[in-house]
């Protein structure tokens, strides 16, 4: 079958990128995107240049996007990108309405990964992608390794603990769909914070209260907008968006942590919804920006924001929260589920 592949070709890091459309013959079905560029790059072009190693989703080299979101190629099969009705009529069987043509050339579009510079074609330079994952120290610490002169035993429930995260093959998918990294170049990203939680969720590694500490701050945990793009593209169910709500639980359970204002952030939303059934926003600023009135530099820093809900007609007064009607019943569940997570 004849499917149309659109590629985006860049000569080097400065120029200007163009998108050229190869017509390959291919089976959708049993065909992976990265056989389709291989039979691009033998067949018609040769210089067509992408990244490859085992074939086999072990390596993470084949990083891409394919029709919009970042996976491996060779994991993926064109069929999956076809839809329904393409599937319907290709997909073998005895009724007449498969096993044939489709009515159209389906289409292909294959770009190099996001939120990386590109050095070549579908080629991106990652040295930003190892940088961030150096940040977070990803080794059970050597010290640890020292201390023992007989083997370092985990139980199996001690190793499952890791077994998410130690899945990584650090392809990049996460870190090019990641719309924090898109905004904040100085945010870890998806993959140095599952590494994160690989080693400080490790029984052998000594450093978990510094680790801690050092993933409460900018640019770690509190950074990720929770859009969830990692968890869907991983290609091995690293699922880093879970990974990193661990971190904040352990961070959120360390009493000798000083309260940061992500901290403070959810423990106030925690507390007003509590106190009256919703957030009273004409308290949360003062709570959060000024810590409580402890904050003078921070109450200052509302006051232009102040002014200007005020011209808007957006001030949020007191007297317009009153507790929501249903008060009791939300201050029940709110006690059951913070028993639950205390327990
Ligand atoms: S977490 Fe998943 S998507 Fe991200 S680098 Fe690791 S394997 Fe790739
Ligand atoms: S959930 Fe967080 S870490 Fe994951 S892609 Fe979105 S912003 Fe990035
Ligand atoms: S070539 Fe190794 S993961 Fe795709």
């Amino acid at each position: 079958m004849k499917i149309s592949v659109k590629v985006r070709r860049q000569a080097s890091r400065t120029s200007v990128p163009t998108y050229q459309t190869y017509e390959v013959q291919a089976d959708p079905h049993s065909n992976t995107v990265l056989d389709i560029l291989h039979k691009i790059q033998w067949e018609q072009d040769g210089s067509l240049v992408f990244r490859r190693n085992c074939r086999n989703v072990i390596c993470g080299s084949c990083g891409m996007r394919i029709n919009g979101r970042s996976g491996l190629a060779c994991q993926k099969l064109v069929s999956e990108f076809f839809g329904e009705e393409f599937l319907e009529q290709t997909s073998g069987g005895t009724h007449p309405a498969r096993n044939r043509e489709p009515e159209f050339v389906p289409e292909l579009v294959v770009e190099p990964m996001q939120n990386l510079p590109v050095i070549k074609d579908l080629v991106v330079d990652m040295t930003k992608f190892w940088q961030n994952l150096s940040k977070v120290d990803p080794f059970v610490s050597t010290a640890s390794r020292q201390i023992s002169k007989t083997e370092f035993l985990q139980t199996p429930a001690e190793r499952d603990k890791l077994q998410a995260a130690a899945n990584c093959i650090l392809c990049g998918s996460c870190y090019s769909e990641c719309n924090a990294a898109a905004v904040n170049d100085r945010f870890v990203g998806p993959h140095a914070l599952a590494k994160a939680y690989r080693v400080m969720a490790d029984n052998r590694d000594d450093r978990t209260t510094e680790r801690i500490a050092q993933y409460n701050q900018s640019n770690f945990v509190w950074d990720c907008t929770r859009c969830y793009n990692c968890n869907e593209v991983c290609p091995v169910e690293v699922q880093p968006l879970d990974r990193i709500s661990q971190i904040k639980q352990a961070i959120l359970a360390d009493a000798n942590l000083p309260e940061s204002t992500p901290q403070l952030h959810r423990h106030t939303m925690v507390e007003l919804v509590k106190q009256d059934g919703w957030i009273d926003e004409s308290k949360f600023g003062i709570k959060v920006v000024g810590n409580n009135f402890k904050d003078l530099k921070g109450i200052a820093s509302l006051i232009p924001v102040g002014f200007r809900m005020i011209l808007k007609g957006k001030m949020p007064y007191p007297w317009q929260f009153k507790p929501s009607e249903g008060i009791k019943e939300i201050k029940s569940l709110m006690t059951a589920v913070l028993d639950r997570r205390s327990k």
